[in-house]
């Protein structure tokens, strides 16, 4: 199959962020290259300067999922460059690199450097990350996302896929000017804004940056809506994602209108869900009952309420 012109054996990926593949490599060796569990590599986000991201504790166990406030750590794009880049180029299949900046003209220096890079596949840009700042505004407004991919899209023939927040009054707002303005794909849902208070001190903040990011099979109903909402909206082809952990939320997310799957949190759990999800996905279809009549009734509903 096909991902805006980047080749994938199956339709499951990562969630950008969500899978460390140089520690993997460090800890699994050669097998990893083997039995890579995902169709493509979607990078941790890549800043202009280095990051050494939010204070501890960065996470929180929800009974459904967790909150992360990690705050983009990163090695900047001249470590990434010439660190992870190499590294990265190895695996077995396509890299995205993940992008993100706190002016348009740091995201245009991001896309320009990895636009020139034979190993990389494509970009995907972060407008959503809850956990920085500035991380929100460009992704939440659709005239600012428009305002970005005008800015951006002559500067790189590579595709590029736009992460949008579900911290928004509209994702679909912003995925239509996004599409309008020349983006290739959208991926949805980053994580949903949450918060979580210290067991023993009343009133402060367990994260380290005060509020962080909700992800895991608590926010798959919200994906599951909002990916219908969005593909409603636009024709360009959509990555999924919000708590996977199965074939079955894959063939939701699918049902609901992405074309390719991303699954995040479940891999802390279990490094090859990737692989084993994409297996449950083949053996879905011929057993679920649900027809493409169905799931065009479900999103015929939906367009007529948007
Ligand atoms: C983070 O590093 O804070 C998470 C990344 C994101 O939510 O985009």
């Amino acid at each position: 199959m096909n991902l805006c012109g980047i080749e994938l054996a199956h339709p499951i990926i990562n969630a950008s962020g969500t899978f460390d593949a140089i520690a993997a490599r460090r800890a699994f060796g050669d097998a990893l290259l083997a039995r890579f569990p995902f169709a493509a590599f979607v990078s941790k986000t890549v800043t202009v300067e280095p990051r050494q991201g939010n204070p501890p504790p960065r996470l929180w166990e929800l009974p459904a999922g967790m909150i992360n406030s990690i705050g983009l750590p990163n090695k900047g794009l001249e470590g990434y460059l010439a660190y992870d880049l190499p590294e990265l180029a190895q695996l077995p299949v396509p890299l995205i690199v993940n992008v993100m900046g706190f002016t348009r003209e740091q995201v245009a220096k991001l896309v320009t450097a990895f636009g020139e890079r034979d190993e990389v596949a494509g970009l995907e840009l972060n407008v959503s990350c809850p956990n920085v700042e500035t991380g929100l505004i460009m992704g939440a407004d659709p005239a600012e996302t428009a305002a970005l991919v005008d800015a951006v899209r002559p500067l790189t023939t590579k595709p590029l896929i736009v992460k949008l927040t579900p911290n928004c009054t509209s994702p679909a707002d912003v995925a239509a000017a996004a599409e309008a303005h020349g983006a290739d794909a959208v991926s949805l849902v980053n994580t949903l804004r949450g918060m979580a208070f210290h067991p023993r001190r009343a009133g402060q903040p367990w994260l380290g940056g005060g509020t962080g990011g909700v992800s895991g099979p608590a926010v798959r109903a919200v994906a599951l809506a909002q990916v219908a909402e969005v593909r409603a909206r636009v024709g360009i082809p959509i990555v999924g994602m919000g708590g996977v952990q199965s074939g079955r939320h894959a063939y939701d997310l699918l049902q609901a209108g992405a074309d390719v799957v991303a699954v995040g949190t479940e891999s802390f759990r279990d490094p090859l869900a990737g692989a084993r999800i994409a297996v449950e996905l083949t053996e879905i279809p011929a057993n679920s009952g649900i027809s493409g009549a169905d799931s065009r009734g479900c999103r015929e509903v939906i367009a007529h309420k948007a």
